[in-house]
């Protein structure tokens, strides 16, 4: 019987490492609470905080807790093919912008969402006139005290077991 032949199998390509597209961010809209509540919720229940449920769970806002949530704190939202995947909140206070609520999610992380969210957060807080931007980081969320110094804050004090017995670290970045 003859033999059947087959072709050398040509070796696949090499993987074409691309890095995923920035992702696009604006201010949020009443029509973005619901995207934005699922993805509080998914982070939270996702994050391994080893911090007491109450606690936690006040980090997980229904839309309408969110609704009051956005009551003098303008909300930023970056998405990729349209689905939120990460927010951010601004607060104006005596020139200085305090920002609030940063969560990324889980399977969106080190593309630079929460970096493109500080962005636009600094650049609006800009135009708002504020001199400054700064947040607390809970000292067990080292993620994000990493986060902020690759940003270019400065670590401006620790406000010992100050929130639910938790030490905060404080960064703050001049304008
Ligand atoms: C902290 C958090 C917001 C970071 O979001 P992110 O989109 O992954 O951050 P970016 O991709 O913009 O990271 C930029 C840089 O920050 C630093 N960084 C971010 N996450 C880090 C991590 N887990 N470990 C070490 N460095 C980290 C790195 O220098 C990173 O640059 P690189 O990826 O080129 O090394 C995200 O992990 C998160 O949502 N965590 C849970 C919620 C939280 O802690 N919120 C902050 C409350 S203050």
């Amino acid at each position: 019987m003859a033999t059947e032949h087959r072709p050398e199998r040509e070796a696949p390509p090499a993987a074409v490492v691309k890095s995923p597209l920035p992702p696009v961010v604006e201010r949020i809209t009443h029509e973005d609470i619901p995207a934005v509540t699922a993805l509080y919720k998914k982070v939270w229940e996702y994050e391994p905080t080893g911090l007491p449920a109450e606690l936690v769970k006040s980090w997980q806002p229904s839309p309408l807790e969110f609704t009051s949530w956005m009551e003098g704190v303008t909300y930023f939202a970056a998405r990729r093919d349209g689905h939120v995947v990460g927010v951010l909140g601004c607060e104006l206070e005596h020139g200085s912008c305090h920002l609030v609520d940063l969560a990324v999610d889980p399977e969106a992380r080190r593309q630079g969402v929460a970096s493109a969210l500080i962005v636009a957060a600094m650049d609006w807080a800009k135009r708002s006139n504020a001199l400054e931007v700064w947040v607390e980081v809970l000292a067990r969320f080292t993620a994000a005290a990493a986060l902020f110094t690759h940003r270019e804050f400065v670590e401006c004090g620790v406000l010992h077991k100050h929130h639910w017995y938790e030490d905060v670290r404080v960064f703050e970045r001049l304008l």
